[in-house]
This record gives structure tokens, C-alpha cells and sequence, in this order.
């Protein structure tokens, strides 16, 4: 991913996460997921007030990706005010895997401070049925 795409998929996650509904946790995240065809989809985290019904920023962005025809994911950014750049959580993971098992990762706190991995390294020996 060359560094001028890396920075505006970093800004979308960034500026989305401005419209996350989170009343419950306060904690908000954005996350913005790049495709083949060079289109960025974006997601907030929404929660809900039976709280199990939550949907994270990273499954609103796949979501909204798939249902758009689009399923060739490259990379994703996520954002949320850490003082460590955030982690996806273990469903988020298995969600990705579903699609990329190789995606790269930019995980971003509002600090600036980026770490750059992939989810071949954080969810290694994922679940198949094959
Ligand atoms: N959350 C995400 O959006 N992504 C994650 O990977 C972990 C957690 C959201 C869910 C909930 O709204 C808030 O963060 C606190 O768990």
C-alpha cells in the first residue's frame, strides 16, 4: 500500500469514528477498509442498549463493503482514543479471516501512533472447515 493511501485510510477511520454511537461504553472506534478496486468502505462501532446486540466498527465496514458487491479486501485501518493504537477483538478477527486471512492492519490511537501488522499474525491457525 503506498503512503498516500496508507494516510487516507487512516483520515477515514479517523473521521468516521466521529459518528459512533457509543452512549453505553463511551469508547469509540472507526474503521475503514480498503478493496481491490481501490474503493475505501467505512464503519463506526453502533451499540445498542441490550448490549449483546453491539456491532463493532470493523464488521459495519465489511458489512457495508459486501452488501455493495465488493469482497476483495486489502487492508484496514482502525482507530479509537488507546494510548495504544487499538486492537481488533477476537470476533472482528474471525469476521476478517472470513474474507482476507492476510489483511493488512493499520491500527491507529489519535496520538499518531500507527502499528502496521496483518491478521495472519494476530489470528494465526484460524477455523476452517476444510
Ligand atoms: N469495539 C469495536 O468497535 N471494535 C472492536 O474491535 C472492539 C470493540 C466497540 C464495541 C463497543 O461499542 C465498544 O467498542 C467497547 O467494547
Amino acid at each position: 500500500m503506498n503512503a498516500s493511501v496508507k494516510e487516507a485510510l487512516i483520515r477515514a477511520a479517523i473521521d468516521v469514528r466521529e459518528n459512533s454511537y457509543a452512549p453505553y461504553s463511551g469508547f469509540r472506534v472507526g474503521a475503514a477498509l480498503l478493496t481491490l478496486n481501490g474503493c475505501i468502505f467505512t464503519g463506526c462501532n453502533v451499540e445498542n442498549v441490550a448490549y449483546g446486540l453491539t456491532v463493532c466498527a470493523e464488521q459495519n465496514a465489511i458489512c457495508k463493503a459486501i452488501s455493495e458487491g465488493d469482497n476483495e479486501f486489502l487492508a484496514m485501518a482502525i482507530a479509537a482514543d488507546t494510548n495504544e493504537p487499538v486492537m481488533p477483538c477476537g470476533a472482528c478477527r474471525q469476521i476478517m479471516g472470513e474474507f482476507n486471512p492476510e489483511l493488512d492492519l493499520v491500527l491507529v490511537n489519535l496520538k499518531g501512533k500507527i502499528i502496521e501488522s496483518s491478521l495472519s499474525i494476530l489470528l494465526p491457525s484460524l477455523f476452517k472447515m476444510d
